[in-house]
């Protein structure tokens, strides 16, 4: 027999509520986990699982949620409950997205960012094509406050999830609790959800209520266990998502660590997920690697550095406290410390960058060299280039900004002021303190100072008129 094609899959993304537990201002969906706002994790799971539609519940500050999440993700449907009055209540307001819809509907929490595709697959792949109406994930957990229990009967069948407020005391003691994942056929939901109540202790209508209903009606309901509740956890308070945040970065440490990489310090190292770094690389304490950021094998970031959307090539050095944007830094090359690389720096192989020196939108070639406090800005430099203390491309006029070229073996004396746009020839040498306006043919001598006066005796002269007195 061919293999059916399976039945076509809604994903809902409940993300509604207000965060009341957050103690905050901001709607909880967009708290920033790890550098992205929570909503972004169900999405990012709605979408693993091929789901065939998204739709998203938004009720509190819904405009605001809904443009911080619709670039990154086109295609969602957005649904408003207005007002939010419970899980139940949120789902209630697709029922026109699911009349006419034939297939599964999986209901997905905002506020359950560590949940992967993984996770899900006994659910989905027993569940879409069986006859049963509701399935649900559950877990053990040693302290399940907050949480719906799990109410079974004697028979071990799932009858009811009671809400932590409407427990009987005997219930408290129930260790298994709802994870807030639910898989419905649609045709159940059209016709349960407009009979769900708010007869509870919160008046709240409960999507959870779904599954007392099937019960009571002689369905099954199937119950997939999670070994690892901490694959599941909820985020309500601001205290769960710091933990959250703290377990997924030991997690990318601990991978970064198992694929050879020496990190001194993992509880002061912090690492996106999305940061490659090459074994044989090593990470000093109070480093940040951030965003699309790659490095290389070899290569050590000294403590302090902030590194966001950069690719830094192999055996690098990158000295304390240099802070790198959007940026690359090839082979051998030598950074900070004290650098700053703003977007658009690219650093040639064994080029060096020292100590307080600025550079953006600039290229420098192999083995050149911009050692003490300088500002390099809208500028290409050769190789074997060097830029003596206290230089500056002066590249802005007020108005617009302007190229400075520096061919080849270029030396540039101390303090020299680069007038953009300008071109210095290749080998030629630039005197310490010029101002250099206009461009400098190959190999020449270019000097822009004033010429040197000296007054003898001028000093001496000067402190006896001040002070009335000559000096002994
Ligand atoms: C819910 C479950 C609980 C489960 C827990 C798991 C209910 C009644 N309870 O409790 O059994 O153990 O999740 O994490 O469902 N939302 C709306 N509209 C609303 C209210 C909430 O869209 O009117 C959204 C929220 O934005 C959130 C999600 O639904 O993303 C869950 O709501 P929340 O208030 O956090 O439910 P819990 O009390 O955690
Ligand atoms: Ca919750």
């Amino acid at each position: 027999m061919p293999e059916s094609a399976s039945p076509s899959l809604m994903t809902i993304v409940l993300a509604a509520g207000k965060g009341t537990r957050m103690a905050s201002s901001r709607p909880k969906v967009l708290h920033q986990l790890r550098g992205r706002p929570m909503a972004y994790y169900a999405l990012d799971l709605a979408r693993s699982i091929s789901s065939d539609r998204i739709l998203m519940v938004l009720g509190h500050e819904a405009d605001m949620v809904r443009a911080n999440v619709e670039d990154s993700y086109p295609g969602v449907e957005y649904v408003v409950q207005e007002p939010q009055l419970g899980t139940g209540h949120a789902l209630l307001q697709c029922l026109s997205q699911l009349e006419g819809f034939c297939g599964n509907v999986l209901v997905l929490s905002g506020d359950v960012p560590a949940l992967t595709a993984d996770k899900l697959e006994n659910l989905l792949k027993t569940q879409m094509n069986s006859e049963a109406e509701v399935a649900i994930l559950t877990s053990f957990l040693p302290d399940p406050t907050g949480y719906g229990r799990i109410i079974r009967n004697q028979a071990e069948d799932v009858t009811a999830i009671r809400e932590q407020k409407d427990l009987n005391p005997d219930e408290e003691s129930i260790g298994e609790v709802n994870m807030g994942v639910y898989l419905f056929k649609t045709a159940f939901l059209v016709r349960e959800l407009p009979l769900l109540s708010n007869d509870n202790a919160q008046g709240e209508y409960y999507l959870t209520d779904l599954v007392q209903a099937a019960a009571a009606s002689g369905e099954t309901v199937s119950a997939f266990i999670l070994k690892d509740p901490d694959e599941a956890l909820g985020i309500n308070t601001l205290l769960e998502l710091s933990d959250m945040e703290k377990r997924m970065r030991d997690d990318t440490l601990r991978k970064l660590l198992e694929g050879g990489v020496r990190i001194i310090d993992p509880s002061t190292t912090y690492v996106d997920e999305s940061v490659e770094v090459e074994a044989d690389a090593v990470l000093h304490p109070i480093t940040f690697l951030y965003g699309a950021t790659r490095i290389g094998s070899g290569t050590v970031i000294h403590p302090g550095a902030v590194v966001t959307d950069s690719v830094i090539g192999s055996d690098v050095q990158i000295l304390p406290y240099s802070v790198i944007n959007d940026s690359r830094i090839d082979d051998r090359a030598s950074v900070g410390p004290f650098a700053r690389l703003r977007p658009g720096t690219h650093i040639g192989p064994e080029a060096k960058i020292g100590n307080f020196v600025e550079v953006k939108k600039a290229h420098l070639g192999e083995g050149s060299k911009v050692s003490h406090l300088t500002y390099v800005g809208d500028a290409q430099l050769g190789r074997n280039v060097n830029v003596g203390a206290g230089s500056v491309t002066c590249n802005y006029d007020g108005f617009s900004k302007h190229q400075t070229v520096i061919e080849d073996g270029v030396f540039v004396g101390s303090g020299t002021m680069m007038v953009a746009p300008v071109v210095l020839g290749a080998n030629s040498i630039v005197g310490a303190g010029s101002t250099i306006t206009e461009d400098v043919p190959p190999d020449s001598l270019a000097l822009g100072r004033a010429r040197q006066e000296v007054k003898e005796g001028w000093a001496r002269r000067w402190r006896e008129k001040i002070t009335g007195k000559g000096n002994s």
